[in-house]
């Protein structure tokens, strides 16, 4: 595992010229919340494809505290196994590390019926509720204490299934909730779920564990209780947040990518918009090719649940429209406080104004380099990408952040042609 150090800086030389061929990794998301799911089980749990990102890290050290082994194979797979777990509490310091590690408390109320922890870490892109976890683990008949800081969840008698609503279709919300319900007596509903794609392989993985989940890719998903579940191997998903990011720097710079496993079909409303810029877009079996063009069209979009254009590609799109002909507007629905990376390239020179959760990009305007920080992950992403099309030499604060989300990151930037240190 890799040491995680607050800090670090890129120094990234502008107007670069990408072009070649780059991996998409393992989607981080996905990973997170299987790692958690590993939790449901005595019997080992194998993970392909896993990323080497400081996420990743912070939960494996998160179920290790609760006794539980992580370790990676030699041929880069993880393998979990939670035969072991001795406390069902998880310490403080290490929640807060990253929103996913809250998702440790589905699995551990419904497989031993109690779990404590703090609210989850994670960017600061908002008001990030757990209300709909916490509710769904009532109706399931927990009862839920705030005890000092911690959420304290208790169900000695196990969980019962029931019909579950939730107020908003939260990723993470959906995946804690049916990770407590897989081990419930009965049956129980999850009306308006989320449909992430991450969601969906979270519940064909319990199934291959021997869950019984159906309705996946529907808001309703119905889960009948089962007394256990076994151990399985699954493989992590690509990347659609990677695979759009970098298909962002293609279009940005006015080069052109291969995408190696680019999960395409579950990107379209990314790849809608990059058309409409004028980006040409070829996918296949292998991955997909992205080709910018110039002039870049100005185009209007806006962050939603899946399948509408993921907020954690708001962003670096707009990043692009900075480059963009004309006005654009952005209309943010997921999240209160995405706009973190907007103040950022305004420094660089773009002409951006928010408002709540709008902006309006004004564009083309020449990008400079001067000295930014990465604010969160995909606000370093979007500083990332206008850094690569500026004039000059960008210097990047804080990209720690980066390292949160991207794997071999300097390793891959520099593959795709962006002349880039790390310092
Ligand atoms: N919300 C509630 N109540 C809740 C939970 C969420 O109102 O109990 C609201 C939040 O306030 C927010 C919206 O629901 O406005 C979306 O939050 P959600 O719970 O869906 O997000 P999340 O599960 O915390 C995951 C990803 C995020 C991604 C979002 C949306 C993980 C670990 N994180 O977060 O990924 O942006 O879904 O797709 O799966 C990232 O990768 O950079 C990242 C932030």
């Amino acid at each position: 595992m890799t040491t995680r150090v607050r800090g670090g800086r890129y120094i990234v030389r502008g107007e670069a010229v990408i072009g070649g061929s780059i991996r998409v990794s393992g989607a981080k998301n996905h990973a997170l919340a299987a790692m958690c799911a590993a939790l449901l089980t005595d019997e080992d749990v194998i993970l392909e494809n896993v990323p080497f990102i400081t996420d990743v890290d912070s939960l494996a050290d998160l179920l290790r505290s609760l006794g539980a082994r992580v370790e990676r194979l030699a041929d880069g797979a993880l393998r979990l196994n939670a035969s072991g777990v001795t406390t069902c509490e998880a310490p403080t310091e290490l929640i807060s590390e990253n929103r996913a590690s809250f998702q440790v408390m589905g699995p551990l109320l419904g497989r031993h019926g109690f779990a404590a922890s703090a609210p989850p870490g994670g960017d600061v892109i908002g008001q990030r509720p757990i209300d709909v976890h916490l509710s769904g683990f009532e109706a399931m008949g927990a009862v839920v204490t705030r005890e000092g800081e911690r959420f304290v969840a208790r169900a000695p008698a196990g969980l019962t299934g029931t019909r579950v609503f939730m107020d908003y279709p939260s990723v993470s919300g959906t995946q804690n909730v049916m990770m407590a319900a897989v081990l419930a007596r009965g049956h129980t509903t999850i009306v308006n779920a989320a449909t992430e794609p991450e969601v969906q392989e979270l519940c064909h993985m319990l199934n291959a564990m021997g869950a019984r989940i159906s309705g996946i890719g529907s808001q309703m998903l119905e889960i009948d209780g089962i007394e256990r579940l076994r151990g399985t191997r699954a493989r992590i998903m690509p990347d659609r947040i990677e695979a759009g990011t970098w298909a962002i720097a293609a279009v940005i710079t006015g080069g052109e990518l291969f995408l190696e496993d680019a999960p395409w079909d579950v990107m379209d409303a990314l790849l809608h918009k990059l058309r409409a810029t004028g980006a040409t877009i070829t996918t296949g079996p292998r991955g997909m090719h992205v080709r910018g063009s110039q002039p870049i069209r100005a185009v209007s979009f806006q962050a939603l649940p899946y399948p509408g254009l993921a907020t954690d590609l708001h962003a670096p799109f707009g990043a692009l429209l900075t480059q963009a002909n004309g006005v654009s507007i952005i209309h943010e629905r997921v999240f209160d406080n995405r706009m973190l990376y907007v103040s950022e390239l305004r420094k660089m020179g773009a002409e951006i104004v928010s408002t709540g959760s709008s902006a309006i990009v004004s564009g083309p305007t020449p990008l400079h380099g001067t000295r930014v920080r990465a604010l969160d992950v995909r606000a370093g992403a979007a500083v990332l990408l206008a850094a690569m099309a500026a004039q000059g030499t960008t210097v990047i604060d804080d990209i720690y952040h980066l390292d949160r989300g991207y794997e071999h990151l300097d390793d891959k930037l520099r593959t795709m042609g962006v002349e880039v240190e790390r310092a």
